[in-house]
């Protein structure tokens, strides 16, 4: 297992480029399942949660190969298979998006139920409420989602839930409405740009939806789908978490192959911070020289501010001059990293919904662990701004949505290691000597004796510890 070992206080200055969006790969690997031959997607981003979903698909009987030129080749040569085994299905809960697609095609699946995860309640009632609006008989038994349908046939289908429209919910009940027989309208749809690229992806292999990044859209089922050479647009959450890192670090960062339209929001809300942002056609540069200002913001569905950028920006809040307040509403309990930032000296409090931040002058280095997806991007965020050394644990969670998101930083000026994971990779700076220990009240040689892990490392604080010879 890795973590990573950073040294604050470095300006972020240079060109760092977009990848594609995860959220839009992982939907459009799984639409492959309903095309005939072999689906070239482009712009699929290397990371733990494509790498998950193609092991998905491979146990449905589809090859998945990733090609010399970077592009993914996918191929359905056995459409018996149906069963998303809960061993994969639990290290990756999008692996859900293959209900749709296996239904429309194979007309059945056997897809286990994804789980918790720790941003919160995650069900898939609604997905299940519209595949059983298009016919779809299913039962849950076992942990698993039994789902078939002889035929699916269009239904009208509201999708809007409690709290608001479902992403990969609009993704699986578009992938089976496009084969099936008549007209379905989806409303309360999710209007993200992930389920639009997923849409364009459907219509280029030959489905008839229309409107596509509204919440009403409306398909024509048609009777089979034609594999295609399809590009995955930029990944719009690692484009606001990049613009943070340059606010953050108070640096000047130009960041490419992005889609201004798909980031309004953000870039408002960093403007309102305080950040400087200029944009040129698909790049934009970030530059913020003074401390940010408190603002309250919310996370709301698209085009609202993301809730996948939501910890990103407590990061950059943990430095405002003043009281912030956010709210997610989408994902109400997503502030597992509220604790870890208090590590590194954030003053920020958790009241339901919300996080209250209270900004400090300076976040100094500490040990931290990741606790999900985005919670480690902000961990990451947050210690490059920081004084001092910090080590981030459970970085696999970052691996899971960012292509080696620390090579990019590095290459503008960050300085991050990844290491193994043990103690001889602790900085030293994050060792506690006795005259750390000591407080002026207890007379050091009272101190209980060093960690034992401690023990015979050659480090001046060490010696510390040897001079006291306890
Ligand atoms: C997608 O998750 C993204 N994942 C998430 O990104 C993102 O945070 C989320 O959409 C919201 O934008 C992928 O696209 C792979 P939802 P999804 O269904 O589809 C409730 C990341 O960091 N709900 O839009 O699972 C749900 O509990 C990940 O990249 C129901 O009540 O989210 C939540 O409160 C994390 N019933 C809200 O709706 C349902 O059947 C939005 O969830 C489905 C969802």
């Amino acid at each position: 297992m890795d973590m990573l070992v950073v040294q604050g206080g470095q300006p972020l200055r240079g060109r760092v480029t977009v990848g594609g969006a995860k959220n839009a790969a992982l939907p459009i690997m799984a639409a492959a399942i309903a095309a005939t031959g072999t689906t070239i997607l482009r712009g699929v981003p290397d990371l733990v949660d494509v790498i998950t979903l193609s092991h998905v698909l491979r146990s449905l009987g589809m090859t998945v190969e990733r090609c010399g030129d970077g592009s993914l080749q996918l191929n359905a040569v056995d459409e018996r298979p149906c069963l998303a085994d809960y061993e994969l299905v639990r290290r990756m809960r999008a692996s859900v998006c293959v209900l749709g697609p296996l239904l429309s095609r194979r007309r059945r699946a056997c897809v286990s139920l994804p789980g918790g995860c720790n941003i919160g309640h995650r069900p898939i009632d609604l997905h299940l409420k519209g595949l059983r609006a298009l016919g779809a008989e299913i039962t849950i038994e076992r942990g698993y989602v039994f789902a078939h349908a002889d035929r699916l046939r269009g239904a009208d289908i509201y999708l809007g839930g409690s709290f608001g429209s479902t992403v990969t919910g609009t993704c699986n009940v578009l992938s089976a409405a496009v084969l099936a027989k008549g007209t379905t309208t989806i409303s309360g749809a999710a209007c993200e740009p992930e389920v639009v690229d997923l849409g364009d992806f459907l219509n280029a292999m030959g489905a008839k939806i229309t409107g596509l990044g509204t919440p009403l859209l409306q398909i024509q089922g048609v009777s089979e789908l034609n594999s295609v050479e399809y590009t995955v647009i930029p990944d719009r959450i690692e484009a606001a978490t990049l613009l943070i890192a340059g606010a953050i670090t108070r640096g000047e960062l130009e960041v490419d192959n992005l889609r201004t339209s798909q980031l309004a929001a953000v870039i408002d809300i960093l403007r309102g911070i305080g950040a400087t942002i200029d944009i040129q056609g698909e790049s934009a540069c970030v530059s913020m020289s003074s401390a940010p200002v408190p603002i309250d913001v919310t996370a709301l569905p698209y085009p609202g501010i993301p809730t996948d950028v939501q910890a990103q920006l407590t990061a950059l809040l943990t430095l405002a001059q003043g009281i912030s307040v956010v709210t997610d509403k989408v994902f109400p309990d997503r502030f597992m990293h509220l604790p870890e930032m208090m590590r590194m000296g954030a003053n920020v409090r958790r009241e339901g919904a919300c996080g209250i931040i209270s900004g400090v002058t300076h976040l100094s280095g500490a040990c931290v662990m990741a606790s999900d997806l985005r919670a480690s991007a902000a961990l990451l965020l947050a210690s490059m701004a920081a004084k001092g050394e910090s080590v981030i644990r459970r970085i696999y969670h970052l691996d899971r949505g960012y292509d080696h998101l620390e090579r990019k930083l590095n290459s503008v000026g960050a300085q991050i290691r990844r290491v193994t994971d043990n103690a001889d990779n602790l900085p030293t700076s994050l060792m506690l000597s006795l005259e750390d220990q000591a407080s002026p009240v207890v007379d050091s040689s009272d101190m209980p004796p060093p960690p034992k892990y401690l023990l015979g490392r050659s480090t001046t604080r060490q010696a510390t510890f040897d001079s006291s010879d306890h």
